[in-house]
């Protein structure tokens, strides 16, 4: 089973994740037309989508997935919703955990209600690992209960309970994906691995909450975007998969593997303050989503070298974005190590 769209609404295709599923679906299925629609947030950039802009079947709108009437609109001329747009930082969530409400959960009822009432295919909606809370045995199924402990996991878990109402509602044809931390090129340079990257370049410290033994599964953005182009189009309606690698990587070992490629001591880490309400460790199993098809291809080791080596190559997309607000940002976050 396969479905075709005609026309798909992307939302939040400016970040990190949404422009490189636009960039796999450009690629691989140039016969659907996709509008992106993003409110340029601080972690919005036109420049992840600079490739598209005036090509056939693409078209870029600046706006707010909680505008209702822009939304609807968008909704009338497409087949179904991707959505991506979302506050996503966690340590940002501790400062301002209103916009995060209002844009994971508020906006997330917006486009539901537009697939509603324009009967799409399918609404399929971004969600993370962070649900299931921290997790120190085992791993987290697809069944399993929420336990978000973070204002932005909370904000994600009730998004999904939107969508999810929806479905048992209105018969909103749903699909959700689980996903564990991704990393690759274009990620905005607050996340773990770009803040390592960007900063070993600049020879500043390296930061790492407590002792860097927080453990996360990292997922190259490319393998990710694909189990979601694999999900959008296969996976029976109704459905939510976790997506990850099933590898488990401390922050410490992500630290050190950075320096080692770019050759930079390790003298350069830092231990600072540790984040209030740190998850310790995620860890999910996948066996669902492998079950449709899909595998990760890149190992940590590969998909690290090429992050590095984009990075290293791409100073003009990250530079700018280290100035002014960001380092407003960095301050509060790190104040012990910003002069
Ligand atoms: P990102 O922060 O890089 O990008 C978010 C995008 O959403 C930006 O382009 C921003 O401008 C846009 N946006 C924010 N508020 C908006 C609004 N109100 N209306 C329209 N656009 C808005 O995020 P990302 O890391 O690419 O994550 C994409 C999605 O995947 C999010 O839903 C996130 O929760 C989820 N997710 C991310 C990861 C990860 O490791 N990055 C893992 C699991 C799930
Ligand atoms: O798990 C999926 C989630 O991964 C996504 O839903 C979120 O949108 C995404 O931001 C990410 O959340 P994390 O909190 O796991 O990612 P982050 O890169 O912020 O942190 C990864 C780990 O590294 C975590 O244990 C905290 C630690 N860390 C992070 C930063 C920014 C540090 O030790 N130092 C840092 O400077």
């Amino acid at each position: 089973m396969s479905r075709s769209f005609r026309s798909l609404l992307v939302a939040g295709a400016a970040g990190f994740i949404g422009s490189n599923f636009v960039r796999l679906l450009r690629r691989t299925r140039p016969e659907v037309e996709v509008v992106v629609l993003d409110k340029l947030t601080y972690a919005g950039n036109l420049a992840n989508l600079a490739e598209f802009e005036r090509t056939p079947g693409y078209r870029f709108v600046h706006g707010d997935i909680c505008d209702v009437a822009l939304v609807d609109q968008l909704a009338a001329d497409v087949d179904a919703i991707v959505n991506f747009a979302a506050e996503t930082h966690v340590d940002r969530s501790l400062m301002d955990p209103y916009a995060f409400i209002e844009t994971d959960v508020r906006g997330t009822a917006v486009l539901c209600e537009a697939a509603r009432k324009h009967r799409h295919q399918v609404m399929l909606l971004i969600s993370t690992d962070e649900v299931y809370g921290e997790v120190r045995e085992g791993r987290s199924k697809e069944t399993d209960p929420f336990r978000p402990r973070s204002p932005y996991s909370a904000s994600k878990a009730a998004s999904e309970h939107i969508a999810m109402a929806y479905a048992e509602s209105f018969g909103l044809p749903l699909l959700v994906t689980r996903s564990s931390n991704n990393y690759g090129p274009h990620q905005y340079p607050e996340k773990l691995i770009p803040v390592l990257i960007t900063n070993a370049i600049d020879d500043r410290p390296l930061p790492l909450y407590n002792d860097g033994s927080a453990v996360r599964d990292y997922l190259f953005v490319e393998d990710g975007c694909r189990a979601i182009d694999e999900i959008l189009f296969d996976a029976p309606i109704g459905a939510v998969y976790n997506v990850g690698t099933g590898a488990e990587t401390t922050g410490l070992q992500v630290a050190e593997a950075v320096l080692d490629i770019m050759g930079k001591p390790r003298s350069l880490i830092e231990f600072v303050a540790d984040r209030p309400g740190h998850d310790y460790r995620y860890a999910l199993d996948i066996s669902r989503v492998t079950e449709l098809g899909w595998e990760p291809q890149v190992s940590f080791a590969e998909g690290l070298e090429r992050t590095v080596r984009w990075y290293v190559e791409h100073e003009g997309w990250w530079r700018p974005l280290k100035s002014g607000e960001y380092w407003d940002y960095y301050r509060r976050n790190y104040r012990p190590l910003v002069s």
